[in-house]
């Protein structure tokens, strides 16, 4: 089954606080691990930016639980395409709190200083990705 690669935004849902947060890391690591599903997911107080990455179906399936899920709203898919290797193996859903998400990180692949995925194209996203897990210690 071919590997592909899906990138998306979403906005925090106003009760969606730390609990719900490690809640939703939890499960998306019991359940990746499973389905050898690999990726990171940034946020901050506001949005999510998700990157996820294994088998076609693996991933449709993951993200058709995703768009449904209350703690979140208005996901919008950045990037989503085949691809013929993986680049965030490291981690079933590696962690990138706010605190990474740094003000000259922002301007590097934004029009501003401050993290806000749905202005970023998909390739600045994957980009952002690529540069933010390199401070990120392997699972
Ligand atoms: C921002 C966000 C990211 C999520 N990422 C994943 C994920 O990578 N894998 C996963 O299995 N569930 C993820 N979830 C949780 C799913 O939406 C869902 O709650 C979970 O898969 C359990 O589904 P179930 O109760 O139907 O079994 C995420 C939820 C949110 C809000």
């Amino acid at each position: 089954m071919f590997l592909t690669r899906l990138i998306y935004v979403s906005t925090l849902c106003e009760s969606c606080d730390d609990k719900a947060l490690n809640d939703i890391l939890n499960i998306s690591r019991e359940h990746n691990q499973k389905r050898h599903l690999t990726g990171l997911l940034s946020h901050n107080n506001k949005y999510f930016l998700q990157c996820l990455e294994g088998s076609r179906s693996a991933v449709n399936h993951t993200y058709n639980h995703i768009l449904n899920d209350s703690r979140h709203s208005n996901v919008l898919i950045l990037d989503y395409k085949e691809i013929s290797q993986r680049e965030f193996g490291d981690w079933s859903m590696g962690d990138i709190p706010q605190s990474h998400l740094t003000t000259l990180l922002n301007l590097q692949f934004s029009g501003s200083n401050e993290f806000n995925p749905y202005e970023l194209s998909g390739e600045s996203a994957y980009l952002m990705l690529l540069e933010l897990k390199k401070n990120l210690p392997s699972e």
